[in-house]
């Protein structure tokens, strides 16, 4: 039911103690997985589409149904806004091939890392990139499943200006902070955060459940 989600529960009560360590392993060695076919056909083929030259583009990765892309093309009226997932059945069927929901808004059905493998690859910069409610994997062994000790991170860096994380679990947002730091990223953080207007369908869930948010953005230092 709406409004009864429960809080993230976790073994793990503060940044992980091996955070540093993994990141360090991840910004000094190249990842070597192939890029996952089906996405990066997709992107390309999207990409043919597009004029992504001439204005800035901002992502919503992990963009769930894509409320939050709408939103965020009204936000940003001059960018390009894409909004990316890997899940069909949150997406539409539509997105399958890329589907343009307002004049400079689309959804594609991709992972997130081999979009940000193919921006990087064509040197192409992300100037505001959106990682809203992004599965925290809570358990401390899945700490490499997290965006900041995931292998893309360095990708996720290297194509992002400026970087914007929510989640409704601290820790979560503590060790991106952490993380955005290492990098040299000025980094602001919002504990107890109160959005003017609910942005995505994970946030009016959680706010409906009592939950407190929590923000972290981050500008290049
Ligand atoms: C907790 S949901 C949040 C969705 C949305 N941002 C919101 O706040 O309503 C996390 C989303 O990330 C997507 N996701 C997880 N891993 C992904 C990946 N590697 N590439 C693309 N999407 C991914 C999932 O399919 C899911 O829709």
């Amino acid at each position: 039911m709406f409004g009864n989600s429960t809080p993230v529960h976790s073994r793990q009560n503060g940044v992980h103690p091996d955070l540093e360590r993994v990141i360090e392993r991840h910004m000094t060695s190249v990842w070597r997985a192939p890029a996952h076919e089906p996405s990066q056909h997709a992107f390309l083929q999207w990409l043919t589409r597009v004029d992504v030259a001439t204005r800035p583009l901002v992502l919503d990765s992990g963009c769930g149904t894509g409320a939050s892309t709408r939103l965020l093309a009204e936000r940003h009226p001059d960018s390009l806004v894409l909004g990316i997932d890997q899940s069909l059945s949150r997406l539409g069927s539509e997105a399958e091939e890329g589907v343009q929901i307002a004049e400079q808004a689309w959804l594609l059905r991709a992972r997130a890392e081999t979009v940000w493998s193919c921006l990087q690859m064509r040197n192409r910069r992300v100037a505001n990139h959106y990682l809203l409610y992004p599965n925290p994997w809570p358990k401390p062994e899945h700490l490499r499943r997290r965006w900041h000790c995931h292998p893309a991170w360095p990708l996720l860096l290297g194509i992002s200006e400026t970087i914007e994380v929510r989640s409704n679990w601290s820790v979560y947002i503590d060790e991106m902070a952490t993380a955005l730091r290492l990098a040299n990223r000025h980094v602001s953080l919002v504990a107890d955060f109160r959005p003017d207007s609910v942005l995505t369908p994970f946030e009016a869930k959680y706010l409906a459940s009592g939950h407190s948010l929590f923000q972290v953005k981050a500008k290049p230092g």
